[in-house]
């Protein structure tokens, strides 16, 4: 089955106005084939202004993260409500660094995902096994644990409006990326794990690949079958490289 590719640049904590001018006048000019989605993941304060200035019609921008609750006092947070009522479209929801920096847990994400959903957001689901899992070859096991709940919070119809992120946490900001064979290994198992709930959704869902993804690895990454494009982080910060890598994906 034909899906498009995703090149999805999370920000994190960085980028400024300046930042944003020079990725805008580089992006806007950016010819795209239909068959290539990019989105853009900047910190908060920068979401609305990212989102005026991008006129290319294939780029869009999301949040990095949404509360659990739906509204109310809950002094620094932003909602799901909020973000689609800024005409927002994408969020990045269990981030390994929400999950190991800020102690959020597989309940929380499935919430998260849900509130998602239930705004019209479409929630791009990371889940990634540490090192020591995959050396303990308990990859499968891991990942199983951080999908299973979202597929209960969500049921499995709603992963038709779902993206997943494989992003093994060993090679997220290290320069250690997985191999396109062991990335596409792993995500035939994760589509094969939503094919036991749903056959067509897990034909049809998008699978991307984050962690240290470059303009270098990304053209035989994003070759994979099951690889439908990549979650971005340091590369994405660099105008050029990532012009690059939606050039390279461009063409796949
Ligand atoms: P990286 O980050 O590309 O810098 O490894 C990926 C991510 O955190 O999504």
């Amino acid at each position: 089955m034909k899906r498009k590719t995703i090149v999805a640049a999370n920000w994190k904590m960085n980028g400024d106005l300046a930042f944003v001018d020079s990725i805008t006048s580089r992006l806007n000019t950016l010819q795209l084939t239909e068959n290539v989605d990019v989105i853009l993941f900047p910190s908060y304060p920068y979401l609305p202004i990212l989102n005026e200035k991008i006129s290319n019609n294939n780029i869009a921008v999301g949040g990095q993260n949404i509360s659990t609750h739906y509204k109310g006092a809950f002094t620094g947070e932003v909602s799901a409500y909020m973000l689609s009522n800024l005409g927002i479209n994408y969020v990045i929801v269990g981030h390994s660094e929400r999950r190991f920096i800020y102690g959020e847990t597989t309940e929380e994400i499935a919430i998260k995902a849900k509130l998602a959903c239930d705004s019209g957001l479409k929630p791009i689901i990371c889940i990634g096994e540490t090192e020591e899992e995959r050396i303990s070859g308990e990859t499968e096991k891991s990942l199983t644990a951080q999908l299973l709940p979202v597929i209960d919070a969500l049921g499995i119809e709603k992963f038709s409006d779902v993206v997943i992120s494989y992003e093994p946490v060993w090679a997220i900001g290290t320069g250690k990326t997985a191999s396109p064979e062991l990335a596409q290994n792993t995500h035939q198992f994760i589509r094969s794990l939503l094919a036991q709930f749903d056959v067509d959704i897990a034909q049809a869902i998008h699978i991307l690949y984050g962690g240290s993804v470059n303009s270098a690895n990304c053209e035989k990454l994003f070759a994979q079958p099951d690889i439908d494009g990549g979650l971005i982080g340091g590369a994405g910060l660099n105008v050029d490289e990532f012009i690059n890598i939606c050039s390279t994906a461009k063409g796949t």
